[in-house]
């Protein structure tokens, strides 16, 4: 049992330490380290077990920089329509300091905040069969075990959704990357040595997010 809670607690640990790492070393990510994070890929649960996940490892600079191209492209685009439909405005409304809001803004709308693909050691493009209904879910779980592992590890990855949103930037991914029919791509997990620590983003309280029983009725009155 004692045993037990000392997994549990290295568990919880190694996801509450878990962050989305943008800027990484020079350093190359080695083929041990990979091969354990792609194995925990390999371990996540599927509906069905259908497994519909592959994954293609692109280290080459070229390819990179087109990632990182199609990403910054791809988030530019999310953020503009955010912006015009005042979403965006409605997310930082709480953030008073007008500059700071206005260099947000152009951060996100320009799309540089994706770009960073093109920096990462290694990114691996994470596709799936198209055929497989639980196919987001599926490749969702093998993500996030990546995502852990690549912590446990003490290396940094980031989950990037932005260069698969917009059906044109899929198909110059599927050319760029030899994708056959099919298989569509999902995200890229870039990762890497992180440059620094980086300070946890903010989560919602369990009281404001669990109920009991019937909807609206909080299991927690308590933030915890
Ligand atoms: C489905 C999904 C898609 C995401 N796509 C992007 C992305 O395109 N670009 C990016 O910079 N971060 C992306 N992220 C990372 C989130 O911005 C990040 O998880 C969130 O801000 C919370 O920060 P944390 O991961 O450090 O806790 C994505 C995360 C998820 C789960």
């Amino acid at each position: 049992m004692t045993e037990r809670y000392g997994l549990a607690e290295a568990a919880i640990k190694i996801i509450a330490d878990r962050r989305s790492i943008r800027q990484y070393t020079d350093e190359p990510v080695s083929e041990e380290h990979l091969e354990v994070i792609l194995e925990a890929a390999r371990q996540a649960p599927s509906g069905e077990n259908a497994q519909p996940w592959r994954f293609i490892i692109v280290k080459d600079e070229a390819t990179r920089k087109q990632l990182g191209a199609i990403a910054g492209g791809g988030s530019g685009r999310r953020f503009t329509a955010e912006f015009v439909t005042k979403k965006m405005h409605e997310r930082f409304s709480s953030l008073e300091d007008e500059a700071k809001k206005k260099a947000i803004f152009e951060k996100l709308t320009s799309g540089r905040v994706s770009a960073f693909l093109a920096d990462a050691p290694v990114n691996i493009v994470v596709c799936g069969r198209k055929d497989v209904w639980d196919l987001p879910y599926d490749t969702g779980a093998a993500i996030e075990n990546m995502l852990l592992m690549v912590t446990a590890l003490g290396l940094g990855a980031c989950w990037v959704i932005a260069p698969c949103i917009d059906i044109r930037d899929e198909e110059r991914l599927k050319n760029l990357l030899g994708v056959p029919e099919g298989f569509k791509v999902v995200s890229i997990v870039a990762v890497g040595h992180p440059t620094r620590a980086h300070r946890p983003r903010p989560r919602m309280p369990l009281n404001e997010l669990v109920w009991s029983e019937k909807w609206d009725s909080p299991y927690y009155e308590e933030e915890t």
